[in-house]
């Protein structure tokens, strides 16, 4: 009896580390930024960019704004916009991702996380989708 109790105790351990593996680990977000604040000043720009609560934001060539994860896959070094390109560089090993996330050059293969955005008067909102 003691046996059949402890291999329930492994196959239900087992069951909710499985399950942990599918969970997406981004943080979830809703939250807005005031454009007209001058922390924020560089978002005017086409291919201006800011970090804010692990996230890059960045005004692309289309004059949208887009927000992905900050931090690389390959490594978890930080990103910057580069508009030269229209694409995402890591600022380590040269990985490149589109304006989407999508890898497109580099060891990284893995998509960096993509925010939705939306512009409200002079208020982005960035949110997870
Ligand atoms: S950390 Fe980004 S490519 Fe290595």
């Amino acid at each position: 009896m003691r046996r059949l109790l402890l291999v329930l105790v492994v196959v239900w351990l087992g069951l909710g580390l499985w399950q942990c593996e599918h969970v997406d680990s981004q943080q979830r977000v809703d939250f807005y930024i005031d454009l007209t604040d001058p922390q924020y000043q560089d978002l005017y720009l086409t291919g201006g960019y800011v970090y804010v609560n692990n996230i890059i934001v960045f005004k692309g060539l289309d004059q949208n704004y887009y927000a992905l994860s900050q931090y690389c896959t390959n490594d978890v070094c930080v990103v910057q916009y580069q508009v030269s390109f229209n694409e995402v560089v890591c600022t380590c090993d040269q990985s490149h991702f589109d304006i989407y996330g999508n890898p497109t050059f580099g060891p990284a293969t893995y998509p960096l996380y993509r925010y939705a955005t939306s512009l409200h008067g002079s208020m982005l909102r960035i949110y997870t989708p």
